[in-house]
């Protein structure tokens, strides 16, 4: 299905033809564009920027290429094309035909998780404004900015929902989108990890590993709504999404393998002669991954939740991958998580598996975010350094759920809170850490070349060479 870019707003949901949609998105397009101008990325609104936009959605076309200045980038809305006769897949309603108008009985809720993660998508390129300054590259600043503009049309994608199917609530909640802000002491942004600040670009790359990933996940379970239009929505979000995850895989592959480099010259693996010759030693990564970690953990929510059932009971919101799964009723399967048994141990509750979806879900992040690790601690092998990075314990530093203030340490023992605030600077980010990050963050905008603290990317953006001039400043 090919886009229409005649349009003001480029659509293949025949905007043309809802003249009172149209005049709803027409009116919230400048405040996006307001919003955009002065909390999407600082300093750079006037560069050119070789991007990747949306001009149709198979897999051909999802992708064109070309230089512009992000202010201009065509923010639309693009939904995978339909499924024949798409049933419900899952849930109490199971097999029967899926919703195109929203049913009245669950229109609130349908709406609560529409704005939710309608808000972490500028949440997202709030927390990530002012990295720009501090570009390892303008490879690096090229991939900052495209997360951006699509973290933006993210935006836009839940705005349509909202505008299309929801009335006056759903025009209201659109304008609110652009009103909380990260990080806002007043009107922050609905969850916990969008509000954490990403002052240097190795929160960046956790953040786009293990946050985006929650994305993903999100995006997938909501992929086979029962609500057809937030299940197509969102396919198509999906293919975008993976290029974030890309970024922050390779990001983070890059400074481990600069730093094994290192490692390698000085003929040592102590940290503080690491950071001497500007590179960021393993623990300190390992620090930073435990925190990033652990934060999108929680944005899966409690490990048993009667919300989660009556999402998955009603087909609003399903498991990834549903159709993998030979059960989809799960009325009566059961599932088992570990809790705290209030003695200092772990013991294991059974309960019905609607339930325990959250768990579920986050399980299969867990196991996703593993093949990252797997990759990165290859290098580390090959380079004959016995300190691999490891994903903490699911237990480790919850907010949310059973774990919520429990001390556990990251294999997951738990301890004390003597013991906990003994090792916490050994297992999250010091206020030293983020200081020697942050010094180590400076601008590097000369074509090809890299910050030392990170390894060049092995090829560059769409089989252009790395020393390719990927933002042009003004
Ligand atoms: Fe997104
Ligand atoms: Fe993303």
């Amino acid at each position: 299905m090919t886009i229409d870019y005649l349009e003001r707003i480029p659509n293949n949901v025949g905007l043309g033809e809802n003249r009172m949609l149209q005049r709803a998105l027409e009116q919230w397009q400048p405040k996006f564009l307001d919003w955009w101008r002065e909390m999407g990325p600082s300093g750079f609104q006037a560069a050119d920027v070789y991007l990747r936009t949306a001009t149709s959605v198979d897999a051909k076309g999802w992708a064109s290429y070309g230089v512009l200045k992000m202010p201009d980038y065509r923010w639309g809305i693009f939904l995978a094309d339909p499924t024949q006769d798409r049933m419900i897949g899952f849930g109490d309603e199971f097999g029967k035909p899926a919703w195109q108008q929203v049913p009245g009985e669950h229109r609130s809720t349908l709406r609560r998780l529409i704005v939710t993660q309608g808000d972490t998508e500028p949440a997202s390129v709030e927390q990530q404004r002012m990295l720009g300054h501090t570009c390892p590259s303008l490879y690096d600043l090229r991939n900052l900015f495209q997360v951006n503009v699509e973290e933006g049309r993210h935006l836009w994608a839940m705005v349509y929902l909202l505008h299309a199917y929801f009335g006056r609530d759903g025009r209201e909640e659109a304008e609110e989108l652009l009103q909380r802000h990260s990080g806002d002491r007043d009107k922050p942004r609905i969850l916990g990890t969008f509000n954490e600040p990403i002052t240097d670009w190795l929160c960046f790359f956790m953040f786009t590993y293990f946050t985006d990933r929650d994305g993903k996940f999100q995006l997938k379970s909501l992929a086979e709504s029962g609500f057809d239009p937030l299940a197509r929505t969102c396919q198509f979000m999906l293919t975008e999404e993976a290029h974030h995850m890309f970024v922050g895989d390779t990001g983070i592959a890059r400074v481990v393998r600069r730093t094994l480099e290192v490692m390698k010259e000085l003929g040592t693996d102590d940290p503080e002669a690491i950071r001497k010759a500007g590179a960021i030693d393993l623990p300190t990564l390992q620090r930073y991954l435990n925190f990033w970690f652990s934060s999108s953990l929680d944005l899966f929510g409690s490990e048993s939740s009667s919300n989660a059932a009556s999402y998955f009971a009603s087909g609003l919101k399903g498991r990834p991958d549903e159709s993998q799964y030979e059960d989809h009723i799960a009325r009566d399967a059961t599932a088992t998580i570990e809790v705290p048994d209030g003695k200092g141990g772990i013991s294991s509750e059974t309960l019905p598996l609607r339930n325990g979806m959250n768990e579920t879900v986050r399980g299969a992040y867990v196991r996703d975010c593993e093949i990252g690790v797997k990759r990165w601690n290859r290098v580390v092998q090959k380079a004959g350094v016995g300190r691999e990075l490891t994903l903490p314990s699911t237990r480790f530093r919850r907010s949310i759920g059973a774990w919520a203030g429990v001390h556990v340490t990251p294999e997951g023992r738990i301890v004390s809170r003597e013991e906990w605030d003994r090792g916490i600077g050994a297992w999250l980010p010091t206020e030293g850490d983020r200081a020697f990050v942050q010094s180590l963050m400076h601008q590097v905008v000369e074509p090809g070349k890299m910050a030392a603290w990170i390894a060049p990317p092995d090829r560059g953006i769409n089989n252009l060479t790395i020393e390719y001039e990927y933002v042009h400043l003004q």
